[in-house]
């Protein structure tokens, strides 16, 4: 189900109360006995029932009846936490369309100050192994539920921004809360659904990006024309949780990786004639 901004705006006190609980209850539980649930939040039992089956019908958590009955927050009940707390700071104003939905995000278009872009984490599963593998800083919890493992991607992803925007052109991060980083949104379109008028430039621009970035710290570990915008004058890289610091012990594997697969699209699509090794040596150089 899409999160919806009028569920969102359909959420009372007790709700909310109720998705905080779910959430701190998580850390010990995978599924949370309403019993836990009226004993955090202090409401009754009978106030509990009622409230969770209708979180439970806008789908923001679910419930479970085997190995014992209990809840559990889902992605969305997570998302509206951390919108929630963002409009309570004043950052979102109003949420609006959707405008990305990749295999670890969703993506939005919202308005605060200007217009703003909310990119929620979702660390699902499946792609939990592969963020573990390149990122050290997720801690081993016993059962770490997917939904925690977001928060630390969009932390992670939200350093990144703060500390590229001005040394290269990235997104402006505003705020993060949770699972969600509210930044600049970027007027443009991705590389791969583009062509740029001046393609030597362009790549000359990234290439002298991407070494910037890592002689401040900053491999960005999924680089591809997915992850660049162009916004018809100048490259815009995009997309950062899965950064690495080059020290890490993969760091040249993964910058490799990096310029290999950005140096293809232009080779490819630009028919241009253009070294990796050589670009490599620009990079890391
Ligand atoms: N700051 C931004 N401004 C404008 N559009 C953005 C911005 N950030 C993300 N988008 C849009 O949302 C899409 C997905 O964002 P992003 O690449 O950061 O997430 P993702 O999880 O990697 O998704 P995917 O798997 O599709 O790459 C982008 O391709 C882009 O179209
Ligand atoms: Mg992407």
């Amino acid at each position: 189900m899409e999160l919806s901004a009028d569920h969102i705006r359909s959420l009372q006190r007790y709700d909310l109360r109720i998705l905080k609980s779910l959430e701190h209850l998580m850390e010990r539980y995978a599924i949370v006995p309403a019993e836990e649930i009226a004993a955090d939040t202090r409401l009754s039992l009978q106030e509990v029932t009622y409230r969770v089956r209708n979180l439970i019908d806008i789908g923001m958590i679910r419930y479970q009846a085997v190995p014992y009955t209990g809840y559990a927050l889902l992605f969305n009940g997570y998302d509206s936490l951390a919108l929630h707390t963002l409009s309570k700071k004043n950052t979102v104003g109003s949420l609006g369309c959707r405008i990305g939905e990749g295999k670890e995000s969703v993506v939005y278009e919202a308005m605060g100050l200007g217009t703003l872009v909310l990119k929620f984490h979702r660390v699902g599963q499946r792609s939990f192994h592969t963020v573990r593998k390149n990122r050290d800083i997720i801690p081993d919890i016993g059962h770490c539920p997917w939904i925690f493992a977001s928060a630390f991607s969009a932390q992670h992803e939200y350093h990144a921004l703060q500390a590229l925007h001005q040394l290269i052109p990235v997104p402006v991060p505003i705020a993060q809360n949770r699972n969600c980083v509210a930044m600049t949104e970027i007027p443009g379109t991705t590389l791969n659904r583009c062509t740029v008028s001046d393609p030597e430039m362009m790549w000359t621009l990234i290439l002298s990006h991407i070494r910037t970035a890592y002689q401040n710290g900053f491999i960005h570990g999924d680089l591809s024309e997915y992850n660049v915008m162009y916004t018809g004058t100048s490259p815009v890289i995009i997309d950062w949780p899965q950064w690495v610091d080059p020290s890490h012990k993969n760091a040249f594997d993964i910058v490799s990786h990096d310029v290999n697969t950005i140096s293809t699209h232009f080779r490819k699509k630009y028919a241009m004639d253009i070294s990796l090794s050589e670009a490599l040596e620009t990079v890391i150089a």
